[in-house]
């Protein structure tokens, strides 16, 4: 099966938004994984005086996450998807927290930088050209910034592979089918076995001139399945912000 991309993708989530909550309050783990991820950025502070960019918001679960983790910092969160910026948009939010309806590839040419730290939740696997978004967020964060990476990223171990597709074919694409958006969780297994593993994610981080580049597992049965990518823009300097 073809994945969807680009313009196929946004509209298949602008279709799945208004259940998209539904099914991931479904999902054992799915707002404390994040929640973990976005701590593990470490902003310090609470993230007071930082701009934070969250890419590919989605309906503002991440950026939730990322708001908890960090409640002083102001936020941008952007997405490719009107439907799911929709969502999120409606959701009560303090000021220095701002929706913007952009591409990660926009994002690059949209004049937001320089950011102390980006976090990026299920997004890498659905993008066409990784690197050029890696390169994008580069571009937009000051050197010694921050990334987290928090995405669906196999170990390479069939056990972890095989139980995805148990998963999948059991409990995701039947439930996804019921709300009349099977193309899209479909879409969600086979992008997952597509990805690269999560030292091949790892390896592009560093190629694309991350420092500091980590895979770190989150618990309970997503252990093997699902990361969070810890890394830097270049090297730190003296008298940075975050630590
Ligand atoms: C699986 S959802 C995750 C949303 C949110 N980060 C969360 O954790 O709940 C992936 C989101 O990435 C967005 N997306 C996919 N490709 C994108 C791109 N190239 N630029 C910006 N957003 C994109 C989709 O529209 C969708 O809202």
């Amino acid at each position: 099966m073809t994945l969807l991309r680009d313009h196929d993708l946004a509209r298949a989530f602008d279709h799945a938004s208004p259940t998209y909550d539904r099914l991931t309050a479904l999902h054992p783990g799915y707002r404390t994984d994040l929640l973990r991820s976005a701590r593990r950025l470490r902003l310090p502070d609470g993230g007071a005086g930082l701009h934070v960019l969250d890419l590919g918001c989605g309906t503002g679960t991440s950026t939730r996450a990322l708001l908890r983790a960090a409640p002083r910092a102001r936020i941008t969160a952007v997405d490719a998807s009107s439907g799911m910026l929709r969502r999120a948009r409606a959701k009560p939010w303090p000021d220095r927290v701002r929706f913007l309806h952009l591409t990660a590839e926009e994002m690059a040419k949209a004049g937001e930088g320089p950011l102390d730290a980006v976090f990026a939740a299920y997004l890498f696997r659905n993008v066409i050209h990784p690197n050029r978004v890696l390169a994008a967020v580069r571009s937009l964060l000051r050197p010694g910034g921050r990334l987290a990476v928090h995405e669906y990223s196999l170990t390479g171990s069939p056990a972890h592979r095989a139980l995805w597709t148990a998963v999948c074919r059991g409990v995701i694409v039947p439930t996804g089918t019921l709300t009349g958006d099977r193309a899209l969780y479909h879409h969600l297994w086979r992008s997952v076995l597509a990805f690269d593993t999560a030292s091949a994610f790892a390896d592009r981080l560093a190629r694309a001139g991350f420092t500091g580049v980590r895979a770190a597992p989150v618990a309970g049965w997503q252990t093997g399945i699902v990361h969070t990518f810890l890394a830097r823009n270049g090297s730190t300097t003296t008298g940075e912000r975050t630590r």
